[in-house]
């Protein structure tokens, strides 16, 4: 991780405040004194502030239960963002492990580790992530099959990654997707002429969202569940 962000997480300065204080020379690196925001140091590497050693804040694993009208960006722009309702110190240094729209609920989970995050970003990993998705039109049985072969999205050059689609009712199902492209499951359904009225997420990997979060609330992920992504 880059120095300035090492000092940052182990202590209450700002990104701009430890850069300050690296310009004036009193942090060290292993004993040499260290002036460049973006070295790049480790765990084992024993950096101090005028002798005084720092250890590194434990990274945050949380999970929310996002509320319709609110969005997964570190920036407020037309609603709110999600970080709001994340009531602990330097909130807004946290990021969002894959987002959902404005008007999608659900399941969202929230770090400080962009190595853990990646894990369920990158589509390379598989991730599954779970959705309840309420329909315009009556589910076509053969939608199942379509999205396991995998359908095309306008704009896009590959057709989507096989995709599991469990029917819960007529306008009701569940579907399970290892992507992540911008407005992917309004978009699969698109494709194959319906349209999506209602989404929330209920699973990602092995975390599934606890019922017990109403709108709005949020939990620490236990060790098991942060175990359990990689
Ligand atoms: N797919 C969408 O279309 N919207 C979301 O919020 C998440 C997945």
């Amino acid at each position: 991780m880059r120095l300035d962000k090492f000092i940052c997480k182990s202590t209450e300065l700002t990104r701009t405040e430890a850069k300050k204080l690296l310009k004036s020379g009193i942090v060290t690196v292993n004993g040499a004194i260290a002036k460049d925001p973006a070295m790049q140091v480790h765990e084992n590497n024993e950096v101090a502030i005028e002798q005084q050693i720092l250890s590194a804040r434990q990274s945050r694993y949380i999970m929310l239960n996002k509320p319709q009208d609110t969005i997964c960006s570190n920036v407020d722009e037309v609603y709110p963002s999600v970080l709001h309702y994340i009531d602990v110190d330097k909130a807004f240094d946290l990021h969002i492990a894959g987002r959902l729209d404005a008007d999608t609920t659900g399941l969202v989970l929230i770090t400080d580790d962009g190595r853990w995050s990646h894990n369920i970003i990158s589509p390379k990993k598989l991730c599954q992530k779970r959705y309840r998705v309420w329909l315009r039109d009556d589910i076509d049985e053969a939608v199942i099959d379509k999205f396991l072969t995998g359908v095309q999205l306008q704009g896009e050059k590959n057709l989507t990654a096989p995709a599991r689609l469990d029917i819960v009712d007529v306008r009701e199902v569940l579907l399970t997707i290892t992507e992540g492209k911008y407005h992917q499951v309004k978009r699969m359904f698109a494709a194959v002429g319906n349209k999506v009225v209602g989404l929330h997420r209920e699973q990602i990997g092995n975390i599934a969202l606890d019922q017990s979060l109403l709108e709005g609330q949020w939990r620490y992920l236990t060790e098991a569940e942060i175990a359990s992504v990689s």
